[in-house]
């Protein structure tokens, strides 16, 4: 299976926090791997700006060494690495001062696609773009792409929104939710849109309910001082998870471009419920031999954060009224693994009796890792006896079933980068559905903290909480192993 891909032409991107992890990590890998695939042209520049005082050969050692560490060993060839190297350019430059600014005007040029990249804090994406127009810098093909968090709750989201509206139109400035640049995510809507299948269950009628894990076996050591402020809600459920809700739960869009599709999701985010407190469950890792507490990651002694959250969504509307959406999301737990299970009702009536055993269909969507989704159906037990039934998977997965273009399976970053050269806003979050994100925790955040409740302690290695088990099995309904 080949895979196409469609060159861009010639642009400038301008990496504020150019040094950074998250341009190392996987910024300058991604468009190293898109340059070895033949998207990027000669022509293109890749400036990276920051407050260090690196040269141009200075910054291309780092981008050597980033693309050795982070870019598998088949795609790194001496010869594409140099030729890649050389489209970079350093420049020093204060976002808080006017030192730098004529020089990146000097660079970037107007009439090619100019991509600003704000891969700093929050506090800055206000004075950068300020001084982006102040110094004449940016035209209008100009492109701003922001890094969550975006905002803190709904009052900093609006003043965030309004910072950046004073300098650019909302169809230039692309907010980044790296879940949504994932090759399954995607799929979701492939497989909800492309298919006949599906569409006519997907609704309260048919589905029992839904739950959506993404579990981490990392703990936040080393980002403890952001993580405490933030905790699992703010950090994983108000962006990542509550996409991949908007994305399972929204109607079809009439078209896929950006605003049909976000449209859409901005309805399902509108139409969820705020959780009752008895069903939202917060955890805390405890330590376990040598591996630290969240308490002693944090260094926050008196930490009320939580590392863990599951939580029992109701969207009310039409599709889903009756059918809850079960989250949970966590550090240090058993397994990394992101899965979405759509587990269907039982038929309407049983013609094989108690002893056939019978388990509903599900729908598992498996986002990582191990990309693929299978479906689970019910079959005859072989063998003589009697009608015994049992569960088997229909498998796909992407490796299996897409062979070499397996391969070509992107880093959600690569591919978010190409959409904002393209001008695709349909994978960036707009501004109007930021904030009713946060319309929807702020609430919830506030309400636990007003009552002073604490997060239940939790095994490292463990799938959290044993309250967060009991939010389902209450409901005789139970959560999928995390395995
Ligand atoms: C980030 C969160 O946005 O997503 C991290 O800040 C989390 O806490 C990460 O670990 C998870 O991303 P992924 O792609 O590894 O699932």
């Amino acid at each position: 299976m080949v895979t196409r891909v469609i060159p861009v032409d010639p642009f400038d991107l301008v990496i504020f926090g150019g040094t950074g992890d998250l341009a190392r990590r996987k910024i300058i890998p991604g468009l190293y791997r898109r340059f070895v695939a033949g998207q990027i042209p000669v022509g293109t520049r890749i400036i990276g700006a920051a407050r260090g005082a690196l040269t141009d050969a200075d910054y291309r050692d780092l981008a050597r060494k980033s693309i050795g560490e982070f870019v598998q060993e088949k795609s790194r060839s001496q010869e594409k690495i140099e030729s890649f190297v050389a489209a970079l350019h350093f420049l020093k430059i204060d976002a808080m001062a006017e030192n730098g600014w004529d020089d990146l005007a000097k660079m970037v040029r107007k009439d090619v696609v100019q991509v600003f990249y704000f891969s700093v804090g929050p506090r800055l994406f206000g004075p950068l773009a300020k001084r982006l127009n102040d110094h004449n810098i940016s035209a209008d093909n100009a492109r701003i792409v922001v890094e969550k968090p975006f905002g803190h709750d709904l009052a900093s989201a609006q003043a965030l929104n309004q910072e950046l509206a004073e300098y650019f139109d909302e169809s230039q400035i692309y907010r980044i939710d790296h879940y949504l640049g994932k090759e399954t995510v995607q799929n979701l809507m492939a497989v909800r849109f492309a298919n006949i299948l599906f569409e006519p269950l997907w609704n309260s009628q048919y589905v029992d309910h839904i739950q959506i894990t993404v579990s981490e076996t990392v703990g936040v050591g080393g980002r403890g001082a952001y993580y405490d402020k933030s905790g699992a809600m703010r950090d994983m459920v108000q962006n990542h998870l509550m996409q991949l809700v908007c994305l399972i739960a929204m109607e079809p869009p009439a078209q896929f471009d950006p605003d049909s599709v976000r449209d859409e999701k901005l309805k399902v985010i509108r139409a969820l419920d705020t959780v009752s407190p008895n069903d939202i469950v917060r955890g805390q890792y405890r330590a376990q031999g040598d591996n630290p507490s969240y308490i002693e990651d944090s260094e926050n002694p008196e930490s009320k954060t939580e590392s863990f959250l599951a939580m029992k969504l109701k969207i009310s509307n039409w599709r889903w009224n009756g059918t809850p959406f079960y989250l949970r999301t966590g550090k240090r737990l058993r397994a990394r693994k992101s899965e979405i299970a759509v587990v269907f009702k039982d038929p309407p009536h049983m013609i094989f009796g108690d002893n056939a055993k019978h388990r509903c269909n599900q729908l598992l969507i498996h986002l990582q890792p191990n990309e693929g989704m299978d479906m689970r159906v019910t079959i005859k037990e072989p063998g003589p006896g009697g009608m015994r039934l049992m569960d088997v998977p229909l498998d796909m997965s992407f490796a299996e079933a897409l062979g070499e273009a397996a391969d070509n399976i992107t880093d959600a970053y690569e591919r978010l980068v190409m959409d904002v050269i393209r001008g695709d806003q349909t994978l960036f979050m707009r501004g109007d559905e930021v904030e009713a994100a946060w319309a929807w925790t702020d609430p919830m955040i506030e309400a636990w903290k007003a009552r002073g409740d604490l997060p239940k302690p939790y095994d490292p290695g463990s799938s959290g909480p044993e309250d967060a088990l009991m939010l389902m099995h209450k409901e005789g309904r139970r959560w999928r192993e995390i395995t």
